[in-house]
């Protein structure tokens, strides 16, 4: 008689799978992606096997080898997945058992797919940790090539989106340097975290197999330890949810970057002009250049967010132990993983290719009265007033230039004595944006040393 039942975990049913079933149960079409882990899993869990003399040398021989036949049909893209085998870990064994027959049947000896899914996505997490990393550095490189070439341009520095004080460009994109160098770290930590390997813990209970040497697997592997508990390792994904709090904290800086440019390209500024290759046209106004590339970068933080809440939300409340709820964490994490490789290429083509206007910079940082506080750190340095003494004289030396349609700098010792007769000419040593510049020496600041040291500090990091 034709069996009907699961091939796999068939025996004990009478009815095989409705296709609706296998509609909301199948993976394939997406955890094919696990693949490669699944292979290298599988291959380091034959060594085990062997090792712990479960199978011999011959057995072991033949499935390593059935098993780099299965790596290179995929890489060749002659691997047909088939939907007739729920998920990727199934088609792999399906696939073994073609080749080498009744022996593909030792392979999950003592493994469940419980922790070998678990095995499968740390792995492949590790590696996208690894990649994302190398992509941030590409970024950054990008940002000190184009700082060095900037420190001395003037733009204004922004608070509540007004002019608030004169910084450097260089400055400006440094500061998204440190930015990624935390998403850096943070994606370091996470490689850290996820070092323990699940493999061996079995369904949950871990295994009667316990000749399987869990360290030297885990090491094979390419992880430090195996996990502590068996129970645990099946049951939480909590390296997925930071793998995605690490994504959606970096989209969320390149997010804050276009929101830059996007706005410091309008015509109200000028300030910066976005290559046409990144810009797209209008169908009705002819002479429209728009930034689309900038505004989907700052748009797709919404999607990578949508990927962490949709795992926070899967795991809430979720029993112990697994639950088939947790297969449902690979389609937001391939879709996030995707996004933010996406988001790292273009960030670095969009800083790499944008052209600044240094004058529309200058004359817009000598707007707002932005070397106000430079006064009162004037007056407090050279007389006895307190700072908030020396604030409220600044407001009215403020209220002055504004009525007399005057930068700060071209008030006359009169003007400025008929507020703070205390004032004398050094002022005028502070009153420029240069000036403001030149004394932000404080650890880093944006006066010119400072940024170069930081420049120096921040190489020794890529
Ligand atoms: N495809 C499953 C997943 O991604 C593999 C684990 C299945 N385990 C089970 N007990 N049905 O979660």
């Amino acid at each position: 008689m034709k069996k009907t039942t699961n091939l796999v975990w068939g025996g004990r049913f009478k009815k095989g799978s409705s296709d609706l079933l296998k509609k909301i149960n199948n993976s394939i079409h997406f955890d094919y992606q696990l693949i490669f882990e699944d292979i290298k899993l599988n291959k380091s869990y034959a060594k085990s096997l062997r090792k712990s003399k479960l199978i011999s040398q011959n057995e072991y021989k033949k499935i390593d080898n059935a098993l780099s036949e299965i790596l290179i049909d995929v890489q060749s893209g002659v691997f047909k997945f088939s939907q007739d085998y729920e998920d990727v870990h199934m088609n792999v064994e399906m696939a073994l058992g073609k080749k080498i027959g009744r022996l593909a049947g030792k392979i999950h000896t003592g493994k469940s797919r419980n922790d070998q899914v678990a095995t499968d996505f740390k792995l492949w997490i590790k590696g996208k940790l690894k990649e994302i990393i190398l992509k941030l550095k590409v970024i950054q490189k990008t940002i000190i090539k184009i700082s060095e070439k900037n420190i001395d341009v003037i733009m204004p520095g922004f608070t509540h989106s007004q002019n608030a004080q004169p910084i450097s460009y260089a400055h400006y994109l440094m500061s998204f340097f440190e930015m990624f160098e935390r998403d850096k770290k943070r994606a370091k930590q996470l490689s850290d975290n996820i070092n323990e390997c699940p493999l061996g813990a079995g369904a949950l209970a871990g295994t009667n197999f316990c000749e399987i040497n869990r360290e030297s697997l885990a090491r094979d592997l390419g992880f430090a330890k195996p996990t502590e508990n068996s129970l645990d390792s099946v049951s939480d994904r909590d390296f997925v949810i930071e793998f995605l709090s690490i994504l959606s904290i970096l989209s969320m800086h390149f997010s804050r970057l276009s929101e830059d440019f996007i706005i410091w390209s309008s015509s109200a500024y000028e300030l910066i002009k976005f290559s046409d290759n990144l810009c797209t046209g209008s169908s009705i106004m002819p002479q429209k250049k728009n930034p689309d590339a900038a505004e989907l970068v700052r748009s797709k933080c919404g999607r990578i967010y949508s990927s962490l809440f949709n795992l926070l939300i899967i795991q809430k409340g979720l029993p112990s132990g697994y639950s088939k709820d947790l297969q449902e964490d690979k389609e937001p994490v391939f879709d996030a993983y995707k996004t933010i490789i996406l988001l790292l290429d273009i960030v670095n083509e969009m800083l790499a290719s944008i052209k600044i206007n240094k004058k529309k910079m200058f004359d817009l940082a000598n707007k707002g009265f932005t070397t106000a506080t430079d006064i009162a750190d004037w007056i407090v340095k050279n007389t006895k007033l307190t700072f908030r003494e020396a604030h409220q004289i600044t407001g009215k030396i403020v209220l002055l230039a504004e009525k007399k349609n005057k930068l700060l700098s071209e008030l006359s010792l009169e003007e400025l004595k008929s507020i703070e007769p205390k004032i004398n000419d050094d002022i005028f040593n502070y009153l420029s944006i240069e000036s403001s510049i030149s004394k932000k020496k404080s650890y880093g600041g944006t006066e010119h040393t400072q940024i170069k040291k930081a420049i120096r500090r921040a190489k020794k990091k890529i």
